[in-house]
């Protein structure tokens, strides 16, 4: 993915006027965003199989992979509550407060690369980052694998899930088979009926929503099957704003990179089940999804959005809130006398 600063905030601001029926206005919305796939997506190096899934979903909600034996993704990407936490910054081992607030998890598979700064290329990469860091799950490869090992039943499970493996047992494994669950979790909304040609699907509200999300140039940010998740932006392309929504201390991508130009840099935010996901931006600071359009109104197009056409946006964008698939709570391995006791000090 390249980062792309210099973007013209009006070149995609198209000229709405001329644009004549539903069929026009869809075919041009197809062009700037994509529906979702009605099938799970294929991985890349990562075959994904009904036995994978089961395990990625079984390491998904099993604490015992942290450290404390507290903490699952499932604590932080609670898929109950649209796939993230509802905190400003997560709360994770010992009770530490981590730097950033938790992204959802759901459709994230479509996201180009992955975290606020765009650090993983993909999902099974990302999910080696949580399981070691300190203010998440704080845990270690090794003892991840010998917790796995010292239960039968996700032995079994590894051998199911890679069956041509004459050791399967590892952490590359684990992220693979969390990789595969988490391509599941996809939520058909509204607007991918829309897009498909159901008219029935949004109300005039919610289309005058798209209109503007089109026309004012949030678009040009948020496109493709994710409304975002595809390329980095300065947050504060035109004004940047204040401690308050944007805390000096984290630069963003320019950890990444130490590129200058990327100085408060960050991916534009993937916008599918935004309703569900406060408090918004990476800081976690904003809790209402009308005042976080109009921060992006000043901040990344120097818009003043007014009342009438924030709750446009906000109506457009409840259209993204999609369905989850059932999840059915799994029943995980029973512990033995070789698993690795919860450690770290709990403060
Ligand atoms: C203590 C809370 C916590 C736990 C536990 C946790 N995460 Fe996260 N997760 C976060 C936060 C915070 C971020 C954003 C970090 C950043 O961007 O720097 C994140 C980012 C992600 C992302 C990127 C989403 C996106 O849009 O970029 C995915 C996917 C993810 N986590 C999956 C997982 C998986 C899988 C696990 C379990 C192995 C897990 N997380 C455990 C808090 C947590
Ligand atoms: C120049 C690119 C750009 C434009 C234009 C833009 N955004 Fe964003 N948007 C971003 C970036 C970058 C972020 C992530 C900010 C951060 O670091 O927290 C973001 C974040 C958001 C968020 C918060 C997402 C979350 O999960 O917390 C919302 C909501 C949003 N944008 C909506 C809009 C709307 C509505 C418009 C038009 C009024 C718009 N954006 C215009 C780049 C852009």
């Amino acid at each position: 993915m390249k980062t792309r600063h210099l973007i013209s905030t009006t070149a995609l601001t198209f000229a709405l006027a001329g644009v004549a029926s539903a069929n026009d206005l869809r075919d041009y919305a197809r062009d700037i965003f994509e529906p979702l796939p009605s099938t799970i997506p294929a991985l890349a190096d990562n075959p994904v199989t009904p036995e994978k899934i089961d395990l990625g979903k079984a390491l998904f909600f099993d604490p015992r992979m942290s450290a404390s034996g507290v903490f699952s993704c499932n604590s932080c990407h609670n898929l109950a509550t649209g796939g993230d936490d509802n905190m400003p910054t997560s709360i994770g081992h010992g009770w530490q407060k981590g730097p950033r607030n938790s992204p959802t998890v759901l459709n994230a598979v479509f996201n180009e690369a992955q975290f606020w700064d765009g650090r993983a290329a993909d999902l099974a990469e990302q999910a080696k980052g949580p399981v070691q860091a300190g203010v998440e799950m704080a845990n270690t490869p090794e003892n991840v694998v010998a917790t796995l090992n010292s239960m039968p039943q996700y032995v079994e499970w590894f051998k199911a899930s890679f069956p041509a493996e004459g050791d399967p047992v590892s952490f590359d494994n684990f992220a693979k088979a969390i990789e595969a669950y988490e391509a599941t979790l996809i939520t058909p909304a509204p607007f991918d009926a829309w897009l498909n040609g159901d008219d029935n699907a949004l109300n005039a509200e919610q289309v005058a929503g798209m209109e503007l999300f089109i026309d004012k140039g949030c678009a040009s940010c948020h496109n493709g099957v994710n409304l975002g998740g595809n390329g980095y932006y300065p947050f504060g392309l035109i004004e940047k704003p204040g401690a308050d929504i944007l805390p000096e201390g984290d630069k963003g991508r320019f950890a990444v990179t130490e590129t200058a130009d990327d100085e408060y840099v960050f991916r534009a935010s993937p916008l599918r089940n935004i309703d569900q996901t406060a408090p918004y931006f990476h800081s976690g600071l904003v809790w209402d999804l009308k005042v976080a359009v109009q921060i992006m109104g000043e901040s990344q197009l120097g818009e003043d959005l007014n009342d009438a056409e924030a709750d446009q946006i906000v109506a457009f964008l409840g259209s993204l809130t999609g369905t989850l698939p059932q999840v059915v709570y799994p029943i995980l391995p029973v512990e033995t006398a070789m698993t690795p006791r919860p450690t770290g000090e709990v403060k």
